[in-house]
Order: structure tokens, then C-alpha cells, then sequence
């Protein structure tokens, strides 16, 4: 009975697949489909660069660090708000748990100038290094994210960022010191060395506090 059906459509070439008498045609893909399917592999190439982005990160673990950090805001209540002094830089210099935090504001804020990991980019400065254009001692480095700096190529922060997360980008960038990462860029001709991070039970010294 299938033969007689199909025998009145003799233009048709028919495929050899056969299931159960039922058969099928070997008619051409249609040519929206073939263009849609060409179009993914076109795509594709500039979505792979777009997200494994060398400078903004949007990978899989990029996406786990941010929803990690955006929960741990969650529980800033917990600690209040924290001024930028040194006491809090130091406080905080070493505890993970909201380095996360700083990381992860570092990483979708201040990453596509000073670099993924920090050591340095095009325009900005390495961090991972003990030489510092601004920076003479350990709050400085608040006050800088806060404030900017060259009139703007380092932008100001203080308006944009809650203090605790500009508070904990500051302790995120003091406790890369130092770890002189390969590749690195080289300090810039007006950073000087300075003196290492003070003891975090340190007492302000007169005259270095600002
Ligand atoms: C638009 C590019 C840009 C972005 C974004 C940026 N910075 Fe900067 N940053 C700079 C430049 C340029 C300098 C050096 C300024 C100079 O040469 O005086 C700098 C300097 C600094 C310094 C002082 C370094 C020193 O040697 O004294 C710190 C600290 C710093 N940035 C932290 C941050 C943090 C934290 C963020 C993100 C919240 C950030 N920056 C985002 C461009 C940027």
C-alpha cells in the first residue's frame, strides 16, 4: 500500500531508510536552517574570546566568586560599616572570608586596568610588587581607591563602591604585595619602594597616620 502512495510523487527520490514500511523523502535541508547553522559556527569563535575575556572574567568560576562574594554582602549587616582606617585594613588583611569580597570587587571593577590578577595593565600599575607611585603606608591605599588619582586615570571609587567593599578591595590589593607575580609589569619611573606592611597589632606612629 506505501508503494502505491508513493508512487504518485515520482519526482521524489526516496532515502534508503526504511522503518516498518514507513519511508523518507531526501529532500534538501531547507536553506534558513542551513543558514542558521552556519551562523552558530560563525558566532561561536567571538563568544569563546567574549568569555574567556583575558580582562573582564565571565567564565564559570568568575560567576561562582561573584555569587559567593554578592552573598557574602548579604551578611555585611553582620560587621556593620567599616570605616577605611588602617586599624580595619589591617583587621581584615588576612581573613578570607571577606578578601572574597574584595577579590570580586576587584575583579569586575578594577581588573581591566591593573590587570586579572593584578600585576599590572597598559595604563596601570602592578600590585603585586613592593614599589607604589601613591602609596607610603598601608591606609594609603583606601584613600587612594577613594579618592583617585592622575586626575582621574585612577578613577574615584568612593562614591561607587559600599565602604566595606572599598575597604575590603583595599585589603585584597595590600595582601597581594609583594607576591611579585611572573610577568609583572615594571614599576613605574616615579614608585619608590616602601617600608613593609606594619604588624597588625601595630600602634599609629605619629606622622604616619593621615
Ligand atoms: C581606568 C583604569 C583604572 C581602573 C578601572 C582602576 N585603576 Fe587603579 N590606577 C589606575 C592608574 C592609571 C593608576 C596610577 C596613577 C598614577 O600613575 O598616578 C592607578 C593607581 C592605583 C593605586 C595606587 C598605586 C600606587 O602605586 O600608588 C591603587 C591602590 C589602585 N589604583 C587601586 C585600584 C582599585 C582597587 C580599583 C578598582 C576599585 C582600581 N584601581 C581601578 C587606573 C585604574
Amino acid at each position: 500500500m506505501a508503494d502505491t502512495l508513493l508512487q504518485d510523487e515520482p519526482d521524489e527520490t526516496l532515502t534508503s531508510h526504511n522503518y516498518d514500511g514507513i519511508q523518507e523523502y531526501d529532500n534538501p535541508i531547507p536553506g534558513w536552517w542551513s543558514w542558521i547553522f552556519l551562523g552558530t559556527i560563525a558566532f561561536a569563535p567571538f563568544y569563546i574570546l567574549w568569555f574567556h575575556s583575558p580582562t573582564v572574567p565571565r567564565n564559570l568560576h568568575a560567576q561562582f566568586d561573584a555569587g559567593k562574594a554578592a552573598n557574602l554582602k548579604l551578611q555585611f549587616g553582620e560587621i556593620g560599616t567599616l570605616e577605611p582606617t588602617r586599624e580595619n585594613v589591617l583587621k581584615y588583611l588576612h581573613d578570607d572570608k571577606w578578601l572574597a569580597v574584595g577579590q570580586s570587587v576587584f575583579a569586575s571593577n578594577c581588573a581591566s586596568c591593573h590587570g586579572q590578577d593584578a600585576s599590572g595593565g597598559s595604563s596601570a600599575p602592578n600590585m603585586t610588587d613592593d614599589f607604589y607611585i601613591h602609596v607610603n603606608v598601608i591606609d594609603d591605599i583606601p584613600k587612594i581607591i577613594s579618592e583617585g588619582a592622575k586626575d582621574g586615570a585612577m578613577p574615584a571609587w568612593g562614591t561607587k563602591l559600599h565602604p566595606n567593599e572599598l575597604l575590603f578591595a583595599a585589603c585584597y590589593i595590600a595582601q597581594l604585595r609583594g607576591k611579585n607575580l611572573p610577568g609583572g609589569k615594571a614599576p613605574e619611573q616615579n614608585a619608590k619602594k616602601i617600608d613593609p606592611w606594619p604588624a597588625a597589632d601595630a600602634a599609629p606612629t605619629a606622622g604616619e597616620t593621615k
